[in-house]
């Protein structure tokens, strides 16, 4: 009697034998596996565990394996950037140190405004061309998933060009872009006059309007807005919202950055992915996001280059239960910062994060704050998205400024472009 061939499981596409991992599975700690094992298969993790504990030997596992020391952790996720702009605003920074502040800039028609001209006279291909180069340094620092916004363009044709260019950074990078419709982030000239708060109602009438097409052209994952004195009032942020509740797009918020006018609680209201920035929400706002499953973004790039001493409520985050993420906030204005692990950096020296804090941050609650589930830790089935660092311990991440720590970068499986 014959016996048909077992039927072999095909193999892992990859195998990385001897570093540590930083897994970080449970909610605490960092779920380290020292001489650990991971291996993946069409771009999904399909171990993650010791050595000792592979179920074969590594060569009838994978077609590739690798031998290394050091550190894998998850890929790192920057949850919020605008690195889709053209120019600069050097000139701004050295105002800035002059005494002007990001406020007085603004009204005088710099600041966002500035950055918006500049993206209008500039073709696709050249935001493109300018904007790359921003989201490699991240990619080469360990991101392996970037959030993009508009809010540079303030029309239609040029908030579509933006966000066309975010699609076409992931598609040349190989890395995952999240890109988030910011069209309410300042009032456009054709909206300012003499009747200022009248004319920026009919500037949200113009931003609701446009929102369907673009999200029908598949150009928008999520929905923000500036709610601040120099940007827009709860009022009008919450008719965005509703706007992006009717297309069942998920929200967030750049909420309570240099005053409390209650965002963080309005972007929780909505069931917001995320607050962001924070620094000047009350417990209250802490409360409605821990309520609403609402992610705290602390971006400490931008309060450091403000040289802000406004505290975000760490504590009250911490006493409530609220997941901090940590992202660059990469833009022209407040954080021209190309380093997540700079970021983290930031997170610890500034706001006293743990460096457990900052990596839980740059990894699992920065997808949280991008409603995805599948990354940010190394567990079988999550994305096969992480970074092979040169380090001797997790907190050299955040411990080192600058320099070159990660020696492999994959995303979905893949070394990216
Ligand atoms: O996240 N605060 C509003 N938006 C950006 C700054 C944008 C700019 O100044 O160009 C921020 O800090
Ligand atoms: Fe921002």
């Amino acid at each position: 009697m014959t016996h048909a061939p077992l039927k072999q499981a095909p193999l892992w596409d990859g195998l990385i034998l001897g570093p540590a991992l930083a897994t970080l599975a449970g909610d605490t700690g960092y779920g380290a596996i020292a001489d650990g094992a991971l291996g993946w298969r069409d771009g999904r993790i399909m171990f993650a565990g010791a050595r000792s504990g592979l179920p074969d030997a590594p060569d009838a596992l994978a077609r590739e394996v690798f031998r290394g020391d050091g550190w894998i952790t998850p890929g790192l996720v920057d949850c919020h950037t605008h690195v889709v702009f053209a120019g600069d605003r050097a000139v701004e920074f050295e105002q800035r140190l002059q005494g002007a502040s990001y406020e007085d800039i603004a009204r005088a028609g710099g600041g966002i405004l500035s950055t918006v001209r500049a993206v209008r006279a500039a073709s696709e291909d050249a935001l493109l061309a300018q904007s790359l180069p921003r989201a490699q340094a991240l990619l080469r620092d360990g991101v392996t998933t970037l959030e993009i916004k508009s809010g540079y363009g303030l029309d239609e044709d040029n908030e579509r060009k933006m966000l066309r260019v975010a699609r076409r950074i992931g598609e040349t990078l190989g890395i995952e872009v999240r890109t988030t419709y910011l069209a309410a982030h300042a009032l456009p000239p054709e909206y300012s006059g003499s009747e200022p708060a009248g004319r920026a109602d009919a500037y949200i009438d113009a931003v609701i309007d446009w929102l369907p097409r673009l999200h029908g052209e598949g150009l928008v994952d999520a929905v923000d807005a500036f709610c601040e004195s120099i940007g827009f009032s709860p009022t009008q942020t919450r008719r965005v919202f509703e706007a992006a509740r009717a297309l069942g797009l998920p929200v967030k918020l750049h909420a309570d950055q240099l005053s409390d006018l209650g965002g963080a609680a309005l972007a929780a209201e909505f069931g917001g992915l995320s607050a962001d920035h924070i620094e000047h929400s009350s417990e209250a706002g802490v409360q409605a996001m821990a309520a609403h499953g609402t992610v705290a973004v602390l971006l400490p790039g931008a309060f450091h280059v403000l040289r802000e001493t406004k505290l975000p409520p760490l504590d009250l985050l911490r006493a409530h239960g609220v997941p901090m993420a940590v992202a660059t906030d990469c833009n022209p204005g407040t954080s021209p910062l190309l380093s997540l692990r700079q970021a983290m950096q930031l997170a610890c020296t500034h706001f006293k994060l743990t460096p457990e804090e900052a990596l839980r941050g740059a990894t699992v609650h920065g997808a949280r704050a991008l409603g995805l589930h599948d990354r940010g830790r190394l567990q079988v089935g999550q994305r096969a998205d992480f970074v092979h660092w040169r380090i001797g311990q997790p907190a050299d991440l955040c411990y080192w400024l600058g320099g070159e720590l990660a020696q492999a970068v994959y995303a979905g499986g893949r070394q990216p472009a």
